[in-house]
């Protein structure tokens, strides 16, 4: 072991990385041949966040949504039920609905087509023949249904029969949000944006904040650790000189009178009741379900930032902003100091992922290197290489 070695300091319970590690292959970022691979083991076998069950909000009214080159049917049944069907009609394979939103008539599902005839449930009511070749049964040809789970609020869909378990594609037990009672939040505001980048790029810039200094300022002043450039206490590998430190510069958490992520630090909606104390003080609660959502709550407000692949090279984002009903009737609240503060922070971070993504070309580069900032990344790097090995 040389000198330089020894030397290091590391306190126990630090978090980062204790080895430079090598990041995924370049080509995985652009390669056409690859992206499909990733399409099919981890975007059409994983749960996909899609809608508010808001969104869907009568019998009959329907969302499309769009996963790599699958097209997803959402439809509220009369029994109220949220169902999803492949957008395919079962006569010879012609989308069902071209539209991304709307309600369907009161005939049900019918395909623009040869007028096939579909219940809400996804029953084969009515073909348009004269008659039916021998051996032809209604009752064969059912939509081809989707798994769907609503939870708090939030519809996801899987394009595979067998997802794993909802609860095990969140990063925290999904309780953890209780105080916020997500199922009553409405939202009050919508943000899209198309990046040119590859949707790894995108969840990798998530995973650290060692670009927060220099490319947000404004966030890590709200937030004096993200100015240092960690995420948490302990990313500080001499993290034990400052162990109970309450300085937010250490302890993480807002700057000294900030409540919460805005353009000047003051509540943009109505507070929420029951958040705890301790996660007034932290100030952001982050919960992960790679790879298309994370949600962020604040004491509030709540952020869902849902991610869609469009290309190899391309990324849907979309951001919603919840609040509480009382918020969006209410003189006293301005949310655009929310959504303005978060849109400032996602362009700086879409402008940087397009940025990295147009590196990644150079022949030279076939893969970069995760510095000890970088563990969450490693983390996800992992998740990705597991995926596409999982039979
Ligand atoms: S393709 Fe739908 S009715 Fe023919
Ligand atoms: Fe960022």
């Amino acid at each position: 072991m040389s000198t330089r070695q020894l030397s290091v300091r590391r306190d126990p319970g630090y978090a980062g990385l204790t080895s430079a590690v090598t990041g995924l292959p370049s080509a995985w970022y652009f390669d056409a041949a690859h992206y499909a691979r990733e399409l099919e083991r981890i975007w059409y076998r994983n749960w996909i966040y899609a809608c508010r069950a808001a969104d869907l909000a009568t019998a009959r009214s329907f969302r499309t949504l769009a996963v790599g080159d699958q097209s997803v049917l959402l439809v509220r049944g009369e029994d109220g039920v949220a169902r999803a069907f492949h957008n395919t009609c079962r006569h010879r394979g012609a989308a069902l609905c071209r539209q991304s939103e709307g309600r369907l008539p009161a005939a049900g599902i019918v395909c623009p087509y040869h007028a096939w005839r579909y219940s809400l449930k996804g029953e084969l009511l009515q073909t348009s023949s004269k008659v039916h070749g021998d051996g032809f049964e209604l009752r064969d040809y059912p939509l081809y249904a989707l798994p769907v789970t609503e939870w708090n609020g939030f519809l996801f869909v899987a394009l595979s029969a067998n997802p794993p378990p909802f609860s095990a594609s969140f990063d925290l037990p999904l309780g953890r949000f209780d105080d916020w009672h997500l199922g009553e939040l409405v939202v009050g505001h919508r943000l899209e944006k198309t990046i040119r980048c590859n949707w790894k790029v995108f969840w990798e810039n998530y995973n650290e904040c060692l670009h927060c200094p220099s490319v947000h300022p404004r966030l890590a002043q709200l937030v004096p650790i993200f100015g240092r450039a960690l995420l948490e206490r302990r990313d500080d590998p001499a993290w034990q000189d400052h162990a109970h430190d309450e300085d937010p510069r250490y302890g993480g958490g807002l700057r000294a009178g900030a409540e919460s992520w805005s353009m000047d630090g003051k509540p943009a909606g109505v507070p929420f009741p029951d958040v705890s104390a301790a996660d007034r003080k932290a100030g952001h609660l982050y919960m992960t379900s790679v790879p298309s959502v994370f949600i962020v709550a604040h004491i509030d407000y709540v952020r869902v930032v849902r991610l869609l692949p469009l290309g190899p090279e391309l990324t849907a984002m979309s951001i919603e902003f919840l609040f509480l009903p009382e918020t969006l009737g209410s003189a006293a609240h301005d949310i655009m100091n929310a959504v303005e503060f978060t849109d400032i922070v996602m362009s700086e971070d879409a402008s940087i992922c397009e940025l990295n993504q147009q590196g990644l070309h150079a022949r030279a580069h076939t893969a970069g290197v995760l510095m000890p900032e970088e563990y969450a990344i490693r983390q996800f790097q992992d998740w990705v290489r597991a995926e596409l090995a999982r039979p």
